[in-house]
């Protein structure tokens, strides 16, 4: 039988380049989320090997009840296939369905010094956020370089934000190399045309965090308010002031929504259109652009099994790699049983 992924072929050498992505189940899919990662994960499911991870376990960081982490796990899962993830071409899977990420991390932690972790910018952030400072928030960005090694993935689509950790994995990969040998191929990320998305503060990054996101799949009576209120540009206070599209998040947004961008930057530098005409007509066209999406997501949604039925299909289809990989490394660290020569 014909796999889609390569991993019946030779796990730990697959035939297409491997892709790896992980995405925290930690809120809805917004548009930072959608156009600076989720676009090239659909996009990268037709040139190759593709897997990827809810990551429940880092979720466990920031999400402190059950229920609603099982529940944020399972709308992710759904935001993901309705954006595009097709379970024939990729592997869509639950982190902790896997713990072999976690074992993996452990041996990662063995390697890695505390300074690197400490200088991690995501950690210091998040600890200016006020998230609690445990082992599990320090050790997140090991976690996350398991998450990616397991596969011996070579690209990452994620976030502008995430190039710090995907340094960091790098450097784990080198250090792991150095002492056992190299088995690990260093992974790249890969990123979108994007800038950082800002939010609707026009301030900072969009995130679940900030408080500043547009949901994709949010009601459209819901986008419209938070376009509406979006902070565009704060010197700009009579319609007939010019408008400065370059820090106008609002004139910013409209390049994914349209390909007018330009006439619509010219319209607010000589105010021939005010905020209020640019934001309706972001908001419309964010509507329109997500409906077939919101259209298949509600389907999906009316099936209870779907996730759980996607989940499992994800696992039986990395199982041979990452059981191919936990067994070398066990081996070549000298932990469990020794392997038949
Ligand atoms: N830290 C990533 C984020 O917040 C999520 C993540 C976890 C990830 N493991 C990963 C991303 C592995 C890429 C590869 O977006």
């Amino acid at each position: 039988m014909r796999q889609t992924l390569d991993a019946h072929d030779a796990p730990s050498r697959p035939l297409r380049e491997r892709v790896f992505s992980g995405i925290q189940p930690s809120g809805a899919s917004h548009l930072g989320n959608y156009l600076g990662a989720q676009v090239n994960y659909v996009a990268m499911q037709e040139e190759f090997e593709t897997i990827y991870g809810i990551v429940d376990y880092h979720a466990l960081t920031t999400v402190h009840d059950g229920a609603e982490l099982r529940r944020l796990t399972h709308e992710m899962v759904l935001d993901l296939l309705a954006v595009g993830l097709d379970p024939q071409r990729c592997a869509l899977i639950r982190q902790s369905d896997l713990p072999e990420h976690a074992e993996l991390a452990w041996i990662f932690n063995t390697v890695v010094p505390v300074s690197w972790v400490e200088r991690t910018p995501t950690y210091k952030e998040k600890r200016q956020q006020g998230v609690e400072n445990s082992m599990g928030l320090l050790d997140y960005p090991v976690l996350q370089a398991a998450d990616i090694v397991i596969y011996k993935a070579t690209r990452v689509p994620v976030g502008k934000d995430q190039a710090a950790h995907l340094e960091l994995s790098r450097e784990i990969v080198r250090a792991f190399n150095r002492r056992y040998g190299p088995i690990f191929p260093e992974p790249e990320p890969v990123f979108t045309e994007v800038p950082v998305v800002l939010g609707t503060d026009g301030a900072t990054k969009m995130s679940k965090s900030a408080g500043n996101t547009i949901p994709i799949f949010a009601e459209p009576d819901e986008i419209r308010r938070l376009v509406m209120n979006m902070v565009t540009d704060r010197q700009r206070i009579r319609r007939s002031d010019p408008g400065r599209p370059e820090i106008c998040n609002v004139c910013q947004l409209h390049r994914f929504f349209g390909s007018d961008y330009l006439q619509i930057q010219d319209g607010e530098r000589t105010a021939r259109t005010g905020c209020v005409d640019t934001k309706q007509l972001l908001a419309e066209r964010i509507i329109e652009f997500f409906r077939p999406m919101r259209a298949e997501r509600a389907r999906l949604a009316a099936d209870p099994a779907v996730v759980e039925e996607t989940l499992a299909a994800g696992r039986a289809k990395v199982r041979p790699i990452l059981e191919a990989t936990t067994a070398e490394v066990r081996q070549l660290v000298g932990i469990g049983p020794r392997r038949a020569p």
